[in-house]
């Protein structure tokens, strides 16, 4: 996400202001210790896609980590309307929601805050389409912490994936992650991977239950595809006819090789693309 508009507006904590009147105290936990859940919503001509979706997710996120949402559920569309950018054909809403700040720098429990929340609209263009020749990817270990069900602005581990990618001199490339010998997500993605006309994708038992892919799953099975929630053994992915990953910016972005051995014909495959049409007709 870029912000070349210091005109954007922001809610901030109640208010709404130009972004650059936003004052974050460098006590807030959010900054000093990552203590706070964000969320990422596609807008496409001014219509979230999967809004719904996207603050149940933050809600489901605060709860986890034991933060007292300050809105209800129904309140974020209408708390977002205002900050949305006009005649934009595509945006991104980010939603932040802190612990809050305490003027003082403590780890520990109770926690005398209200939680600071801001957000803000930026403009955006998803770099696939559907004559996209496809990305390479590269296995990596998964150095993120146990709970990526939880979608925590602490993304050190996801932020180190792509620093490997960078002084490997392949940054433009994607990482998949592995656990325990399966292949599980990628540091800002959802998995996916066919085999002999079934699609395959890991659970979401402790990776990010990501709104693209279950749109996507829903996609599949509309058409008749047959999908199996299952994360693939390293080998297993190395031989399937087609992979590729998802997420709100990039939508699906086809993975043409892992670890330089082509994946099926090295191009991006006949599902992808079905799948691909089928999220395009979402965005109308
Ligand atoms: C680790 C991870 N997995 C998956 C996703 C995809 O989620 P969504 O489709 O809701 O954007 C993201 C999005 O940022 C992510 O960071």
């Amino acid at each position: 996400m870029t912000n070349k508009n210091s005109k954007t507006l922001a809610f901030f904590n109640g208010s709404y202001m130009s972004i650059d009147k936003v004052a974050i105290s460098p006590f807030d936990r959010g900054f000093l210790l990552g203590d706070s859940i964000y969320e990422v919503v596609p807008v496409y001509r001014g219509k979230t896609l999967g809004g719904a979706q996207h603050y149940q997710r933050l809600m489901d996120g605060l709860k986890a980590i034991g933060i007292q949402s300050p809105y209800t559920l129904s309140d974020w569309a209408g708390i977002c309307a205002p900050v949305l950018l006009a005649d934009e054909e595509a945006q991104l809403l980010y939603l932040q929601v802190t612990r809050g700040n305490e003027q003082v720098r403590n780890h520990r429990f109770p926690i005398e805050a209200s939680p600071t929340v801001l957000i803000f609209s930026i403009p955006f263009t998803s770099p696939i389409d559907k004559d996209y020749p496809g990305c390479a990817a590269h296995l990596q270990d998964d150095l993120r912490w146990q709970r990526c069900n939880i979608k925590s602005t602490s993304l050190m581990g996801n932020v180190l994936a792509y620093q490997q990618l960078h002084s490997d001199g392949v940054g433009n490339d994607e990482a998949l992650l592995v656990r325990d010998g399966f292949v599980v997500e990628a540091p800002s993605s959802n998995l996916f991977m066919v085999k002999n006309g079934v699609i395959f994708t890991p659970g979401i038992d402790n990776i990010l239950p990501g709104v693209t892919r279950a749109l996507l799953i829903d996609i599949a099975l509309n058409l008749a595809i047959e999908v199996r929630e299952q994360a693939p053994s390293i080998e297993m992915l190395k031989r399937a006819d087609e992979v590729w990953v998802s997420n709100s910016m990039e939508e699906l972005k086809p993975i043409v090789s892992i670890d330089g051995q082509p994946i099926g014909l090295g191009v991006p495959g006949e599902i992808w693309r079905q799948l691909f049409a089928g999220y395009q007709q979402l965005k109308r």
